[in-house]
This record gives structure tokens, C-alpha cells and sequence, in this order.
């Protein structure tokens, strides 16, 4: 018995494939560099859904640009302000609520719309800002971060968050993909099944992460400040935000894939970012940190390390950083979810019970 259920086979995908000892990541049957920084929202969507919907023609870039567009808009006029009182992944789980359920790509479309929609309405409603409403015409990152920021994105700004989608947008069996399929093989629908996904996402352990890594390097400050915090932190018994992988024995693919992107963000901005500077120097600190104290296990840098530079870099909060792993991640949680349907049958596992033996005379 593995509560963690480490390395537990449950399903065959053609989805992704993480390959934990040598740090490599396939989508659908292409490298991870082959994609993020070449693909937009809609594109990468399009990727990932080629196999999961009927007939697939309808599921192209430019369709999907176009769809994407018109649920921004259907799904800005669903938002209630009662769902944004509390935390912002509450007021996701609320929007989604909202959208209605069905098994087919019209839904996955509106779940994607209902977060970036939502998604941007938190990060007015954070500041105390009216929300603003969709561009249809707009990419679906461009308008994300106009909805958010009330001003047109930079094709840089927007281009950096379309790395970070489809970096992000699928990982095998991760927590919240595996929660996903599991209320998707009850056949309860993708708005059931993304909810799903969305709550495993919230916890600390998995898409939780990207926040307290900007409050540790805001912790830390300087770059030589890096080793003394770090030491602290390991006598201290806590664990790094953003290192350690269940799967990747070795540094997480997505993670250069994401300071490219940040590299490519800071190029066109004509300015290095200090942000980065000090994230490089607590990442060399970490790692050396982690290695002398746990010289049994490597543990190397996450995809939510740069996660965090890239989000802060683009100028989203940091409350809402786990809101826009969501916003990427609903590609993956779709395409598991309509191949479970597909290929899977009802998920039921078995449990040891270990409680008292039946005793008639306790009742
Ligand atoms: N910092 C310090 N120690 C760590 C870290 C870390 N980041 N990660 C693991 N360890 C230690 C654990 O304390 C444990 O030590 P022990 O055996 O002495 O108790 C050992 O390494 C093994 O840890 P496990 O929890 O068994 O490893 P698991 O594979 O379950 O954990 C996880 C993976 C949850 C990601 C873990 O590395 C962690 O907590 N990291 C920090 C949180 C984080 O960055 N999460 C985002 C992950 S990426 C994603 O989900 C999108």
C-alpha cells in the first residue's frame, strides 16, 4: 500500500509524458521547447484537444481563437460579484459553478473563458477596480491581461504568458489532472471534473506553491542574504517552495522553459530584472542547501519557481498566481477528462481496513 500511490498505473494517456529521470516532458508528441514560446492559448488548446472532441476540425487554432472570444464575453456577463467575497481560487470555484456541464468542446470552452474572465475580474476586484470586459478579437493572454490591467497587453507581455500556459497546460497524472479524470469516469461532466481539478490544485503541495516562493525570495531580498535564509529555513525542517518533484529526480523541464521565457520578457522590456537576478542566486543557494541537507534525495528546482518571477514579471499578484496555473492547466484537465470517458472505465480503488473488527455490542 502507497497512500501516495507512487508509481501506480491507472490509465494510458497520449496526452503527456514526464519523463522524471532524464527531465524531459511530451505533449501529445512533441518536445515541451517545441512549443512553449511558438504556440498561443487557442494553439496549444488545439494541441492537446486534436484527439478529444468531434468532429476535431472544429477544434483548430483559429476556430478555438474565435470561440475562446465569444465565452470570454458569454462568461463575463455570467460573473456574479457575490462570488468574489474570500479567496481567489473560492471565487473561481464559484464562476465555474456557474458554467454550465456537458461532455462536449463547447463547455471546454466556456470552462476556459470562466477563468481567464474570472481570473482578470479578481485582479480589478483585488485593487477596488471595476471589472472590464472582454475583447473577443483579442488573443486569449492579450485579453487576460487587458481584462486585468485596463490597458492593451504588449505582444511581449502577452507572448510570456502564452509560454507559461502551455508550459503549464498538462503533466501526466499530477494531483489535480488525476482528481479530474476520477469525477470524470463517474461521467459527471467536464465543469464537475474541472471543479475537481481545481480544488486539488489549491493546496500548497502542488499549484500552491508560486506565492510563498515570491514571499521567500521577498524573504530573502538580496542574492547575498540567499545561503544564510536558505540554511535557516532547512535547520528549521521547512521544505523550499518550489524544489522537489514526485516525478523529476532531476532540474523540471518546465522550469527553463518558463526562464526563457522570462529572459525573452526581460529582452524586450530593455531591462534585466533584478527579480530574476536574486531567483538565480536563492536557486544556486537552494540547491546546494537541499543537497547537503537531504544527500539521499535530489531535489532540484520545480516548475513553480519561475512561475512566480514570470507571473510577478507580468504584473499579476501574487494571490492570484495559482488562479492562472488554473487558467493553463483546464486544457490538460479537459483533454484526461474526455479520455477517461474515451478509454477509462468508473475509478475505484481499494482500501486495507485497519479499523476495529466488528464488535455488535459497541453499537
Ligand atoms: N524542501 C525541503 N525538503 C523537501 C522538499 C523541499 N522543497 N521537498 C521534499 N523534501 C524532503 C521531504 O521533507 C522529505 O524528507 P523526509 O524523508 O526526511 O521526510 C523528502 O524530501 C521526500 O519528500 P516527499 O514529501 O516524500 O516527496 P514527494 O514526492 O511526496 O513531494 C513535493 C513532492 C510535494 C512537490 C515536495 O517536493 C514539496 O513539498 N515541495 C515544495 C512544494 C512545491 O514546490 N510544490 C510544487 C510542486 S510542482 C507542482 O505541483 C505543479
Amino acid at each position: 500500500m502507497d497512500s501516495g500511490l507512487d508509481g501506480v498505473v491507472v490509465a494510458e494517456t497520449r496526452l503527456s509524458d514526464v519523463d522524471g529521470q532524464a527531465g524531459r516532458l511530451v505533449l501529445r508528441g512533441a518536445e515541451l521547447d517545441a512549443l512553449a514560446g511558438r504556440l498561443d492559448f487557442a494553439g496549444i488548446a488545439a494541441w492537446l484537444w486534436a484527439d478529444a472532441f468531434e468532429p476535431p476540425a472544429d477544434a483548430g487554432p483559429e476556430a478555438l481563437a474565435r470561440a475562446l472570444g465569444a465565452a470570454r464575453v458569454a462568461a463575463f456577463a455570467r460573473l456574479e460579484p457575490c462570488d468574489f467575497d474570500g479567496p481567489p481560487i473560492e471565487a473561481l470555484r464559484r464562476s465555474l459553478a456557474r458554467a454550465p456541464d456537458g461532455d462536449g468542446l463547447d463547455v471546454a470552452i466556456d470552462l476556459a473563458a470562466t477563468l481567464a474572465v474570472a481570473t482578470a475580474a479578481l485582479a480589478r476586484s483585488g485593487r477596488g477596480e471595476t471589472w472590464m470586459p472582454p475583447d473577443p478579437t483579442a488573443g486569449h493572454a492579450a485579453d487576460t491581461i487587458a481584462m486585468a490591467g485596463g490597458a492593451p497587453a504588449s505582444p511581449a507581455a502577452a507572448a510570456a504568458l502564452d509560454a507559461y500556459w502551455t508550459t503549464v497546460s498538462d503533466h501526466g497524472l499530477n494531483a489535480s489532472t488525476f482528481a479530474a479524470r476520477v469525477v470524470a469516469s463517474t461521467r459527471a461532466g467536464l465543469t464537475s471534473a474541472a471543479i475537481a481539478g481545481l480544488s486539488a490544485l489549491k493546496g500548497p503541495l502542488h499549484g500552491g506553491a508560486p506565492g510563498p516562493v515570491l514571499d521567500m525570495l521577498d524573504a530573502i531580498g538580496a542574492p547575498e542574504r540567499a545561503d544564510g535564509w536558505i540554511a535557516d529555513a532547512l535547520a528549521r525542517g521547512e521544505r523550499l517552495m518550489g524544489f522537489g518533484h514526485r516525478i523529476y529526480r532531476v532540474r523540471d523541464p518546465r522550469a527553463d522553459a518558463l526562464k526563457l521565457a522570462l529572459a525573452r520578457l526581460s529582452g524586450a522590456s530593455g531591462r534585466r530584472s533584478t527579480r530574476l537576478e536574486l531567483a538565480e542566486s536563492v536557486e544556486t543557494a537552494a540547491l546546494s542547501g537541499l543537497a547537503a541537507a537531504r544527500p539521499g534525495r535530489r531535489l532540484d528546482v520545480n516548475v513553480e519557481f519561475y512561475t512566480a518571477v514570470l507571473l510577478d514579471a507580468l504584473g499579476f499578484d501574487r494571490s492570484l498566481f495559482t488562479c492562472l496555473f488554473a487558467c493553463g492547466r483546464i486544457i490538460g484537465w479537459v483533454a484526461h477528462a474526455r479520455e477517461q470517458i474515451a478509454t477509462g472505465r468508473l475509478v475505484r480503488p481499494a482500501s486495507i481496513y485497519v479499523g476495529p473488527p466488528a464488535a455488535a455490542s459497541q453499537i
